[in-house]
């Protein structure tokens, strides 16, 4: 059997291709559909069964070579590309990364976790209760009596409806302190941080805002580890060490004493700052927890003791990072946040403090 004449010629041009769109312009032309080996294929039917004999071995090996030539240059080109791609596209993992930042962590975010990170460090777990909360928690069981003042000066929400105890959505987070006893014993070492509601406002109320609530109780706790434990939540959480307290006595119905307390300020570069003892401002309320809201969570006062604080999320935010209206928080104007929103890279520490 000879070799047909074409196979040479193909041979050439497929060892030729420089790349693999001219190896499959060479493919179409041997052997696609209408290529010249498929059309040669095709006279074999016309042909005397003499020059099928001889024709037709020597266009089958021509097709089977063509072939098998195609697809090892294929693979030729094909690791060709893979060595070029490797070489010019490669990745610089040293770079910097092009992320895109899309949004920024609300403030209000940012500094929930900031309280979070400083209360881990001080061995306190988050606690967390529901937003309507039933008037026995938010107010009775903390000592707030149905005709009681401090209601008034709570007022809030109340849903509409038939429930078992009346229902409203709460006017801060105290109520997780009768929870969290409800349902676990002591020791107890909590927070909680969350949304509350109020039929407040103005620049510096909105209905909704948010808390954070401690709660500790222990046996032979006192006002020394309350004040140690408010002393060093707001040096670390001012990133100051120059933060100066102050406990005035004051009235809360679940606690008994209780103590506003007020941290000091100065005026750093025309601006008020914490630090520092030029005046006062109020930034919580606290106190030893009441016996009597004890009693109401089952506990036994004489065995356990214990000290809670309150204070607002928003108002240390403000504190903080200077923003000076409340209702900016809320409206959702993504200039404000681009300006006072934080980065999801700067997670907070107690030592590392955040960076903003
Ligand atoms: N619940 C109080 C409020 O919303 C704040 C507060 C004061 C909480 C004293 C406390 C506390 O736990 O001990 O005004």
């Amino acid at each position: 059997m000879t070799v047909h004449p074409l196979q040479s010629r193909f041979e050439a041009d497929i060892a030729s291709a420089a790349d693999l769109a001219a190896l499959d312009a060479v493919r179409v032309a041997a052997i696609g559909k209408l290529g010249v080996v498929t059309q040669l294929l095709k006279t074999l039917g016309g042909m005397t069964p003499e020059e099928r004999r001889v024709e037709g071995p020597r266009l089958n090996t021509l097709r089977e070579g063509v072939t098998a030539a195609i697809a090892k240059r294929k693979s030729v080109l094909e690791n060709t590309e893979l060595d070029r791609r490797l070489a010019t596209e490669r990745v610089d993992l040293s770079l910097p990364a092009a992320v895109a930042p899309r949004g920024s962590v609300h403030p209000v975010s940012q500094v929930m976790d900031e309280l979070t990170e400083i209360f881990a460090d001080l061995g306190f777990a988050v606690a967390e209760g529901p937003e309507i909360e039933d008037d026995w928690r938010n107010f009775t069981a903390l000592n707030i009596p149905e005709t009681h003042p401090a209601r008034a000066m709570m007022d809030t929400f109340y849903i509409a409806g038939e429930h078992e105890r009346p229902m409203v959505l709460r006017t801060h987070t105290s109520p997780v302190q009768i929870r969290t006893m409800q349902s676990e014993p002591p020791p107890i070492r909590i927070i909680a941080p969350g949304r509350v509601y109020r039929s407040d406002s103005d620049a510096t109320h909105t209905p909704m805002f948010h808390q954070i609530e401690g709660l500790v109780i222990d046996k032979g706790i006192h006002m020394g580890h309350l004040k140690w434990t408010l002393e060093t939540f707001l040096k670390a959480f001012f990133e100051r060490d120059d933060v100066v307290l102050r406990l005035r006595p004051s009235y809360f119905p679940f606690t008994e004493p209780s103590a506003e307390v007020d941290v000091g300020w100065s005026i750093e570069k025309g601006r008020r700052v914490v630090g520092g003892s030029e005046g006062w401002m109020e930034v919580l309320g606290s106190g030893m927890v009441h016996p009597r809201v004890m009693a109401a969570c089952g506990l036994d006062p004489d065995e356990w003791q214990g000290f809670a604080f309150g204070t607002g999320v928003d108002r240390l935010a403000m504190l903080k990072y200077g923003m000076d209206d409340l209702r900016a928080f809320f409206d959702g104007d993504l200039r404000w946040l681009k300006h006072y929103g934080f980065s999801f890279l700067d997670v907070p520490t107690l030592s590392g403090g955040v960076g903003a």
